[in-house]
């Protein structure tokens, strides 16, 4: 069996509920995944939760609770995001898992065999909130430190380190050979930049159980856990290693798969979706950690931009988050989705407003696509009985020039350019509509095998449009291929191509795809 295209999220800490943040990331995740699936790849799509640390032994307590029951209870509802947002995932990580902690620890005794660690005493200014020790660089100009890190305090600790000079050469000639390792091109420029002009200081690698008990033994050293981040990273290949994937279990000596088990093969991650604020732990300290265990590095790491929502800062303290769930419970996964990725280029950040959520949803979705399918669709019911009876090819070039762009952008990580792609099809068959007004026509007896035409353009521009939609708004583009009456999923590229439909073909019943939702109730 071929490598399957690998993709991952960040895993989430679980210290509260998920927000927009964190849905959005699993989103854009998602339709590069099924852009992937659809254009024929066996896909893995891994995402899951981040338990150990700091953080959230601080939130246990703050609940009264041991880390482990607060991880359990809280992990049921993280859990059921995915199922929520509708991704299709093919596993799901928790770092509190056995699994992935056998591989934590078969990566820090091979790395210590090999001489990657030593351990040293290190006094300086620490920050629980980050779990990280600061340096007098890190000081704002007023010799403060940004409320960002929370209280810092003084402490000297000894712990083991990660020697990181040997790397750092290599790694700014790999970022300068592969463009696309880092993406996009400004954030490429920031590593880079990080890289050339500071001298790496070797990572941290462990802490004192007596300070910070909630992590992963570290196997030769009893006293200590490992560090959050350096568990957190491995999730992206334990994982890999469960399903038996042969570089990983090859690389840690580790058994493949269990007996009657076909290796899954995954690594490496060909797109590592990140917040651009964790783009140093992904593209200086994960591929270096992987570069010392003796395996291949990611091809692209994909760093996204992060929402605020009435131009702040969302945060539970003042109450402005975005619960996903909720705007899902009102407008509909997919309205949820489609906003997401078509409102934020990757990289750029985002500004969520309640009202331009509702605008998108009104123009785009109810006017543009809902309004296109649903007025074909009756068309044909009331004019041919819902039967197309003569093919033609009037829109034929301009939807073979929307798919092959949208196909395009989606290679090239950019859904919301594919949307904007694939959109303009839409527009155009609105467009269409008006001009060859099938209602006029199907008043003018001698029109009627034009009007055959311009319902088959119609009906079958809708059929592209749900392949192309489908990595998107899957659950709509399901709906239309059922309104359709295609007993099958739109979710094969191969079937945009134009002339699908046969002539003969019935579709079947039909209902609104996006209902308008600012308009008074009858009767209020
Ligand atoms: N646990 C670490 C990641 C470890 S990956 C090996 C972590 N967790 S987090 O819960 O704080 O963030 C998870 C992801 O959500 C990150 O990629 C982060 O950038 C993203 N977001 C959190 N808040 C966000 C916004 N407001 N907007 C967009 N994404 C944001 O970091």
């Amino acid at each position: 069996m071929a490598k399957s295209f690998y993709l991952t999220t960040a895993i989430d800490y679980l210290n509260g509920q998920p927000h927009l943040g964190h849905a959005y990331e699993k989103i854009i995740t998602d339709v590069l995944a099924r852009a992937q699936i659809s254009l024929g790849e066996r896909v893995f799509f891994l995402t899951g939760l981040d338990e150990h640390g700091q953080k959230v032994q601080q939130a246990a307590m703050a609940e009264g609770k041991s880390p482990q029951a607060y991880c359990d209870d809280l992990a049921v509802e993280w859990r059921a995001l995915p199922g929520a947002l509708n991704l299709r995932i093919s596993d799901f990580v928790r770092t509190t898992e056995p699994r992935h902690r056998r591989v934590v620890q078969a990566v820090l005794t091979k790395l210590e065999k090999e001489g990657h660690f030593y351990k040293a005493e290190h006094s300086g200014f620490y920050s629980a909130r980050q779990e990280t020790f600061l340096t007098e660089k890190d000081r704002l100009q007023d010799g403060s430190f940004d409320p960002f890190y929370g209280e810092v305090i003084a402490l000297t600790e000894e712990n083991y380190y990660f020697k990181l000079a040997p790397h750092q050469d290599w790694l700014i000639r790999h970022i300068e050979e592969n463009p696309s390792f880092v993406s996009p091109e400004h954030r490429r420029n920031e590593v880079l930049g990080f890289l050339k002009n500071n001298k790496l200081e070797d990572l941290c690698v462990t802490r004192p159980r007596s300070r910070l008990g909630w992590g992963i033994p570290v196997p030769f050293a009893p006293d200590y856990v490992t560090y959050v981040w350096f568990d957190a990273l491995v999730n992206y290949i334990s994982v890999p290693a469960d399903h038996g994937d042969p570089e990983v279990c090859a690389a840690l000596a580790l058994p493949a798969a269990c007996e009657g088990v076909e290796p899954w093969e995954v690594w490496p991650a060909n797109i590592h979706v990140v917040g651009k604020d964790i783009l140093k732990f992904h593209a200086v300290y994960w591929p270096i950690m992987l570069k010392a265990i003796g395996l291949s590095l990611p091809t692209r790491i994909l760093a996204h931009g992060w929402w605020q929502r009435d131009g702040q800062r969302m945060s539970k303290s003042t109450g402005n988050t975005v619960d996903p769930l909720a705007v899902v419970a009102e407008w509909g996964i997919d309205a949820f989705r489609y906003y997401v990725v078509r409102e934020l280029a990757i990289g750029s950040d985002g500004n969520w407003t309640d009202a331009g959520f509702a605008a998108r949803y009104h123009s785009e979705l109810a006017n543009g696509l809902g309004n296109l399918v649903n007025r074909s669709l009756s068309m044909l019911h009331r004019y041919r009985d819902g039967v197309v009876l003569r093919k033609s090819d009037d829109l034929a070039a301009e939807a073979a020039s929307a798919a092959s762009e949208t196909a395009s952008h989606l290679r090239d990580c950019q859904p919301q350019a594919a949307l904007q792609a694939l959109w303009s099809l839409i527009t155009r068959a609105n467009q269409y509509v008006d001009q060859t007004a099938p209602f006029k026509l199907a008043k003018d007896p001698t029109q009627a095998i034009r009007l055959d035409e311009v319902l088959y353009t119609l009906v079958e521009t809708c059929r592209v449009l749900a392949v192309l939609l489908w990595p998107f708004i899957p659950a709509t583009a399901e709906k239309i291929y059922a309104q359709l009456g295609i007993d099958a999923a739109p979710d094969e590229f191969a079937r945009s191509s134009w002339g699908g439909l046969k002539v003969g073909h019935k579709i079947g019943p039909i209902a609104p795809l996006f209902p308008r939702k600012d308009q008074p109730k009858p009767g209020s």
